[in-house]
């Protein structure tokens, strides 16, 4: 990636950018590779549960300023959010001060996606802001060093993600559907998963002629993903927490047409054609005070951008 300034450093501008959380409708994990991460699978798709990450660059000041009123957020350099600033300013060489506030409503420790979309919607936003004009795939390259699932938030809404997680191919899904989140009051750590995974299965199935036929697809129908929805964290991580099980079988009782957990855990989703259906199996979990619920729609879209100041003429 070359290095280069931007046509202008915009005075005290802001921008605001949306992070939605993601599921995974498909999740396979494969092989273990030589670097100790595995080889992944999967069909992600971003839903309408956002944090807002707030970015002001200011030419006058230095360094990355990180705020986030949520309590157990590192507002430090162990943020996602501090280190793709960072990052971002490394690769663009320039000498401005960020300051980014970090509004979450993305549950922790749930398989959302969260931090990592977080993470993407910096790199956009300072992307948007100091005027680098970056393609997608520039950004992704930034990002997959962050963490596995940094780069596909850059290419939402939805798309397979393959390798490690930084082989992103968008696919079209037409349409909106509904989901229902359900996360419980635990968290589920991902290297955790995988270790469990890892070490109580006895070998690695390869890819179904299903799934492998969804692989050479540019554009999906919701029929097509309900019917080979699956999720291979499931076994090893209901083993340990049979609650999320019961969430499952809860979820299909009150109508959905597929539940699954969500990566690694432990948020656990149903899916739901209609919005009604939705709502009505939401407002019957949400009788439960131990559980969080969110009823949101499946995006349509990139990460949106609610608010820039306009640019200011370029300087000589
Ligand atoms: O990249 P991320 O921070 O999300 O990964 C957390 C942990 O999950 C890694 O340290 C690794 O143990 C495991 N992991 C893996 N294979 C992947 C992604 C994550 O083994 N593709």
């Amino acid at each position: 990636m070359t290095k280069g300034q931007p046509a202008f450093l915009p005075p005290d501008a802001s921008i605001t950018v949306h992070a939605p959380a993601k599921v995974n409708l498909i999740l396979r994990i494969l092989n273990r590779r030589s670097d100790g991460y595995h080889n992944l699978w999967s069909i992600m798709h971003t839903v309408a549960l956002e944090d807002d990450v707030t970015i002001r660059v200011t030419s006058s000041g230095r360094g990355i300023k990180l705020t986030c009123g949520t309590e157990g957020v590192p507002d430090d350099h162990t943020n996602l959010v501090w280190k793709a600033a960072s990052a971002v300013l490394d690769h663009a060489g320039l000498p401005v001060g960020i300051e980014v506030e970090l509004c979450k409503r993305i549950p922790m420790g749930a398989g959302l996606g969260g931090g990592s979309s977080d993470a993407a919607a910096t790199i956009m936003g300072l992307n948007q802001l100091l005027q680098m004009k970056w393609s997608i795939t520039e950004m992704a390259e930034i990002g997959q060093a962050l963490g596995s699932d940094v780069a596909f938030f850059l290419f939402a809404p939805s798309a397979i993600v393959s390798g490690r997680g930084e082989t992103v191919r968008p696919v079209i899904i037409e349409d909106r559907r509904w989901i229902v989140l359900i996360k419980p009051s635990f968290g589920v750590e991902t290297k955790w998963a995988y270790h469990e995974l890892a070490s109580t299965r006895t070998g690695v199935r390869p890819l179904s002629a299903e799934h492998a036929e969804i692989d050479r697809r540019d554009q999906l129908t919701w029929d097509q993903l309900t019917a080979a929805a699956e999720n291979d964290f499931e076994i090893p991580v209901f083993a340990k927490h049979p609650l999320l099980r019961e969430i499952k079988r809860t979820l299909l009782d009150l109508g959905a047409q597929f539940a699954l957990m969500s990566g690694s855990g432990a948020t656990v989703f149903g899916f739901f054609n209609e919005e009604s259906a939705a709502r009505l199996a939401g407002a019957q979990l949400k009788e439960n005070p131990e559980l969080k619920v969110f009823v949101v729609p499946t995006c349509l879209g990139p990460l949106r951008v609610s608010q820039s100041l306009p640019a200011r003429p370029t300087l000589g």
